[in-house]
């Protein structure tokens, strides 16, 4: 089944919202990468470095529920406990993001 992930982003100063669809339980780093965005990382998806932290604006619900392993790579890498990481946060329905960076 596929699922609406919304990528907001700023523009000129202006927010701009890129709409994708993907498979659910693929995460969001892989909508952020198909969508053409860029996505922080220093271990290459190898969930150790937290740089890929998203915030949620829309569809908490809709996100894996956090890992014990998510949990301590955030703790451990002292990012904001509120967001979450991209390469380990799987889809289950429309959601959207954004980073800070976007
Ligand atoms: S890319 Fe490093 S923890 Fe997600």
């Amino acid at each position: 089944m596929q699922h609406e992930v919304r990528l907001r982003r700023r523009r000129a100063g202006r927010s701009e919202t890129l709409a994708i669809h993907l498979t659910a339980g693929k995460t969001l780093m892989d909508a952020a990468l198909d969508a053409g965005l860029p996505i922080a990382s220093a271990c290459g998806r190898d969930q150790l470095c937290a740089r890929c932290g998203l915030q949620i604006l829309e569809g908490r619900e809709y996100v894996s529920a956090e890992s014990p392993k998510e949990a301590e790579v955030k703790l451990r890498n002292r990012i904001a406990p509120a967001l979450r990481l991209a390469c380990l946060a799987r889809i289950t329905g429309p959601v959207e993001v954004t980073a800070s960076y976007w």
